[in-house]
């Protein structure tokens, strides 16, 4: 066996994780949208397919080490929101959450030796430093601009502008 079970069970719990987070994204996207803030939607829809993108990388890294994907249902993401700056505040703590999750998963190959898994999460690692970092920025713009209309709109459009994310496509 190239992966141990448990070191099976726990990528497939990270692809899980992945999953929710795209489930979560997705649905903050679908607040956005209804509050008519379609930049900040566009963001959040970009954002979940970048989370597929690295559900696939476990799922296709599982394969590759001739493991067995086994695919768990999603739970339900939170629907509600206090407002457009509060979707990105509550993306930040995720990103904060799947953080931990990664240093978990990375801790545990550390341990069982599973020198292909550590270079596979260091990706992860350096993955999580961006979207933290990313979320962060967002974060302190929505504090910066507050209720002022015209500042949202612009952050609104600033946001929209971001493109498709590749690597959520199949290779
Ligand atoms: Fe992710
Ligand atoms: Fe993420």
């Amino acid at each position: 066996m190239l992966l141990n079970e448990v070191m099976q069970d726990a990528v497939n719990e990270q692809i899980n994780n992945e999953l929710f987070a795209m489930y979560s994204y997705l649905s903050m996207s679908a607040y956005c949208e209804q509050k008519q803030f379609r930049g900040c939607a566009r963001w959040m829809r970009v954002q979940s397919q970048e989370e597929y993108g690295h559900a696939m990388r476990l799922y296709d890294f599982l394969i590759a080490r001739q493991g067995r994907v086994k695919l768990k249902p999603i739970a339900q993401p939170e629907i509600e929101f206090k407002s457009i700056a509060d979707t990105f505040e509550k993306a930040l703590a995720q990103e904060q959450t799947v953080t931990q999750q990664i240093n978990s998963l990375y801790e545990m190959a550390f341990n069982q030796k599973a020198f292909a898994a550590l270079v596979e999460l260091e990706w992860f690692i350096n993955e999580q430093v961006e979207e933290e970092k990313t979320a962060r920025d967002i974060v302190y713009k929505f504090q910066l601009v507050k209720d002022d209309p015209a500042a949202l709109l612009d952050l609104d459009r600033e946001l929209g502008a971001r493109p498709e994310d590749g690597a959520a496509k199949p290779a």
